[in-house]
C-alpha cells in the first residue's frame, strides 16, 4: 500500500529540549489508516496532526473498544534515530487487538508506515539527554451505532509526542501502595491487553493512593486477591536474595517489553531470574528476614522505577536504603545505554529509521 502525504500549510515551532514534559505537546503531522469489511485496512496516509471528526454515537465513546501502544524513538550521539524493540510492540498490538475483537494489521507495513512518519518528523525528535519521541498508535471502534458488538469499521492513527527525561532530578524512589480494595484485572478479562478499560479501572485506586501520598497502586490478583501482578502502569521486579523475581505472566498482566528487556539482561548476567507466582505475604516475610534487598518497576516511560516504600495494610516497609539499589541501576544504564546508541546492541533490540 501506498502512504501518501499531505503537506502542512505550516509547521509548529519546536520546544525546548530542556522543558520537555510528557504527552502534552504533539508533532506536525500523524498517520492514518481505516479499516471497513469491504476493503479491510486501507488508505494509509500521513496528514497535518489534529482532531478526529466523528458522531457522537461512535463506538468507541460508549464501549471503549479500542486499543494502543507507548513506544520510543531516541536520538544518539551522533545524531542517528532509532526505536526499541517496535516489533515487539506491534506484535502485542496484535495481540490486544485479537482480544478486542479488533482486525489485526499488517506487522510489516506499520513498522513500515511508523518509520516513514519518523522520518518526515525527525526534526521532533529531541536531543537532550534522556528526552525521546514518544509514539502512540491507537485503534478506534468507529460505527456510528449504540448497539453493544465490535464494530465493523475502525480508524488506527499514530501520534507523536516529544517527552523529557524522566528522571529530569535524578532517579526518584517511588511509595506504593498495596490496594486490597481494588483490582485491575482478573482472569479471563483483558488485563494483558492494551485497552483503555484496564487504565479506567485503575483510575480509582491510584487516586486514593495519590490522596495517602503513595505514587503508584501495586495490584493484587482479581481472583484471590493475594498474588502480585503490577505496579502502576508498570511490571514489578523484587531482589530477594540475590535472584532477580517477577510474576510470571497469567494473562492478567500486560507482558511488558520493559520486563522482557530485564529478565533477558539479568540472565545475560548471570543472575538467577525468575517468573512465578508471588504472594504480597512472602514479600513482607523476605523483608522480615533481611531478605527483600531491591523493588522496581518497569516500564517505557520510566525504564525502571525504583521503589523506596510499601505500605500494605497497617504496615509501612522501608526497601533497602530507601534509595536506588545496585540490580535497578545497572538495569536502567543498561537498557538506557542501548537506546541511546551508547552500548553495543547484542541482543537486536534497535531499529533504525
Ligand atoms: C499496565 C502496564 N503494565 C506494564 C507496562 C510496561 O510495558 P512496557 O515495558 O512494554 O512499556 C505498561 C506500559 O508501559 C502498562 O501500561
Amino acid at each position: 500500500m501506498q502512504i501518501n502525504i499531505t503537506k502542512a500549510q505550516q509547521l509548529k515551532p519546536l520546544p525546548d529540549d530542556s522543558g520537555l514534559g510528557f504527552g502534552t505537546l504533539f508533532t506536525d503531522y500523524m498517520l492514518n489508516m481505516d479499516y471497513d469489511p469491504e476493503n479491510r485496512w486501507h488508505n494509509p496516509r500521513i496528514e497535518p496532526y489534529g482532531p478526529i471528526q466523528m458522531d457522537p454515537s461512535t463506538m468507541v465513546l460508549h464501549y471503549g473498544q479500542a486499543i494502543f501502544e507507548g513506544l520510543k524513538a531516541f536520538r544518539t550521539e551522533s545524531g542517528d534515530i532509532r526505536l526499541f524493540r517496535p516489533k515487539d510492540n506491534i506484535r502485542r498490538f496484535n495481540t490486544s487487538a485479537r482480544a478486542l475483537c479488533i482486525p489485526e494489521l499488517d506487522e510489516q507495513f506499520v513498522l513500515k508506515a511508523i518509520k516513514k512518519l519518523i522520518r518526515l518528523e525527525q526534526r521532533w525528535v529531541p536531543k537532550a539527554a534522556g528526552t525521546s519521541l514518544y509514539i502512540r498508535p491507537t485503534v478506534i471502534a468507529m460505527d456510528p451505532f449504540l448497539g453493544v458488538r465490535a464494530s465493523h469499521t475502525y480508524r488506527y492513527f499514530v501520534i507523536l509526542s516529544p517527552v523529557g527525561a524522566y528522571y529530569a532530578e535524578g532517579f526518584n524512589p517511588v511509595k506504593i501502595w498495596v490496594t486490597r480494595d481494588h483490582v485491575r484485572a482478573v482472569r479471563g478479562g483483558l488485563g494483558e491487553a492494551k485497552t483503555p478499560a484496564n487504565y479506567a479501572a485503575s483510575l480509582y485506586a491510584g487516586e486514593e493512593a495519590h490522596r495517602n501520598s503513595y505514587t503508584q497502586v501495586l495490584w493484587l490478583d482479581g481472583v484471590e486477591q493475594k498474588y502480585i501482578e503490577e505496579v502502576g502502569s508498570m511490571n514489578i521486579f523484587f531482589v530477594i536474595d540475590d535472584e532477580i523475581v517477577t510474576p510470571a505472566l497469567n494473562g492478567s498482566i500486560l507482558p511488558g517489553i520493559t520486563r522482557d528487556s530485564v529478565i533477558a539482561l539479568g540472565k545475560a548476567w548471570n543472575m538467577r531470574v525468575s517468573e512465578k507466582k508471588i504472594a504480597i505475604d512472602e514479600v513482607m516475610a523476605a523483608h522480615e528476614n533481611g531478605k527483600l534487598q531491591e523493588i522496581f518497576g518497569s516500564g517505557t516511560a520510566a525504564v525502571i522505577s525504583p521503589v523506596g516504600e510499601l505500605k500494605y495494610g497497617d504496615k509501612v516497609i522501608r526497601i533497602g536504603n530507601g534509595g536506588v539499589g545496585p540490580v535497578a541501576d545497572k538495569l536502567f544504564k543498561a537498557i538506557t545505554d542501548i537506546q541511546y546508541g551508547k552500548s553495543e546492541d547484542l541482543f537486536g533490540w534497535v531499529e533504525k529509521i
